[in-house]
């Protein structure tokens, strides 16, 4: 879904512009096909109508990650059912992607892992297609002309697993000893769907998971209704809001469920049936409503139509993670009491993150240095330290040499992106003033809503609504090699 600013991916950045070789293959092949009026034998592209269809690139230019992703398309929407038998770990599901061409297409990508596809249909025609390396090339019947609606039908099964990054860790499928969780960053979707894998191409999702009936699936978003059938429950979840791919999730197994609602709009916790009742899970995730209204005085407004959260009890979940509307906790998070700065930079993250986007990966801090940040300010409306404390104490941890912006695909999620991010954001304050500061970030969450974003961004709206001149700061702070002198309360 594209919205707002958008320069990155319709700026040309295809396969065939990345690859020299491959312009003149595909120039080359465009001109046989105008003569012989078919498509080229490997497919590359064919003409009709005074066009070129070109096939779509196989990643979307992320340097950190070039295969994640693709180009050529824009996904307005993923229809998944799914359907997961923890008896055999075996997965079956049916992905109705609709999707609009950004340049003539001759074929496209998918990126899947590690399943089985039975069939693909674009536009209601079964179409030819080849999966390997965690890429599912389609060739549908007929070039897709730029601008056109299509969609895509993919049905598929297997048993899915994670990926394994040998810098990052596991992301991804894993089977639970009563069920499943997908969850990962910065990729994981592609282990349960196929699926444009990559935040710069959001889109709205409806999911429907049928599990064996005395489990239950949890996902983003609003829920649906739950039918059952044959000792089968489908529970149904619908996120309108453009969602990045790695903040979906599912979780299956056996939780303690509550439904209520909170400003009106659905809140939705679930706790792992293992975890003590009324223990400190439970209770970190109860004040999910009460930290999200914090916020929002802090933020601007709830971005999304849902609220809640999941408490998981697998140990190998070391980490939490912001999934759009209902972040995921692992359990070492509650091992020694009730823990709401863990809750607060995830629901951060609603905001900064998964309403406003990374359009590239080395621009995380934007994400986790303003998550990190809400903590401070949550821990001091908490009656805690106050976030000038908390930066001081930051201030002197710090590990200068290494920056926060562009840290390297590696210290992707490392120190320096998350605190010398929220250092930075501190500094920013410092620099502007409380009033010029809050309004930067209600401007930011406002004008960027939905979209996605890269520094240069923010540096123009911090200039912008505080009237300063800023680059220098934001250099010092995010990029510099040693420790900037802290700026002096603003006057
Ligand atoms: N983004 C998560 C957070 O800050 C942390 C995280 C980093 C993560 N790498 C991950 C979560 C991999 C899941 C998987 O809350
Ligand atoms: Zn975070």
């Amino acid at each position: 879904m594209t919205h707002g600013l958008r320069f990155g991916k319709s700026s040309g950045r295809t396969a065939v512009g990345a690859r020299p070789a491959a312009v003149l293959a595909a120039a080359v092949a465009g001109v046989l096909v105008l003569t012989a009026g078919c498509t080229g034998p490997d497919g590359s592209g064919s003409s009709r109508d005074g066009r070129n269809f070109r096939p779509g690139a196989d990643g979307v230019g992320d340097p950190y990650f070039p295969t994640y992703g693709n180009g050529g398309y824009d996904v307005a929407n993923y229809g998944l059912k799914v359907r997961y038998d923890p008896a055999d770990d075996k997965l079956s599901g049916t992905a109705t992607i609709t999707a609009t061409a950004t340049q003539d297409l001759s074929r496209f990508n998918l990126d899947l892992v590690g399943l089985k596809v039975d069939k693909v249909v674009v536009d209601g025609a079964r179409s030819d297609y080849r999966h390997d390396d965690g890429e599912l090339v389609i060739t549908p019947k007929r070039g897709l002309a730029r601008d056109d609606r299509f969609t895509v039908e993919v049905e598929y099964n297997g048993v899915p697993g994670p990926i394994n990054s040998p810098d990052l860790g596991e992301g991804g499928f894993m089977a639970t000893e009563d069920g499943a969780i997908a969850l990962g960053q910065p990729e994981s979707a592609s282990t349960w769907f196929p699926v444009n894998d990559h935040p710069e191409d959001k889109a709205s999702y409806d999911i429907a998971v049928t599990v064996p009936q005395e489990l239950s699936a949890l996902s983003n978003g609003v829920p649906g209704e739950r039918s059952t059938d044959g000792g089968w429950t489908t529970w149904r979840w619908s996120e309108r809001t453009p969602m990045a791919s790695y903040l979906t999730t599912l979780v299956i197994g056996n939780y303690r469920v509550e439904t209520g609602t909170h400003e009106g709009k659905p809140l939705v916790t679930a706790v792992a049936a293992s975890l003590p009742e009324g223990g400190p899970a439970e209770r970190s995730l109860d004040r999910t409503g009460e930290i999200s209204d914090f916020l929002a005085t802090q933020f601007g407004p709830y971005p999304f139509e849902s609220y809640g959260g999941i408490a998981l009890s697998d140990r190998r979940i070391g980490y939490a993670l912001e999934t759009q509307s209902r972040p995921v906790y692992g359990p070492a998070f509650f091992t020694s009491g009730p823990n709401d700065t863990v809750v607060a930079h995830e629901l951060a993250h609603q905001w900064f993150g998964d309403s406003v986007s990374v359009r590239r990966w080395s621009d995380l801090w934007l994400n986790e240095g303003f998550a990190t940040y809400a903590e401070w300010l949550w821990t001091e409306h908490d009656g805690g330290m106050t976030a000038q404390q908390s930066f001081d104490r930051a201030y002197q941890a710090t590990d200068w040499s290494k920056p926060a912006l562009d840290p390297g695909r590696s210290a992707l999620f490392g120190r320096p992106v998350y605190q010398r991010g929220a250092l930075a954001v501190h500094a920013l304050r410092l620099t502007v003033g409380d009033e010029a500061f809050f309004r930067v970030l209600k401007t930011w969450t406002a004008e960027k809503r939905n979209g996605t974003v890269v520094t240069a961004d923010l540096l123009t709206v911090a200039e912008r609504v505080s009237g300063r001149t800023l680059r220098p700061l934001f250099d010092a702070w995010l990029s510099g090699t040693t420790a900037p002198p802290p700026p002096p309360p603003a006057s």
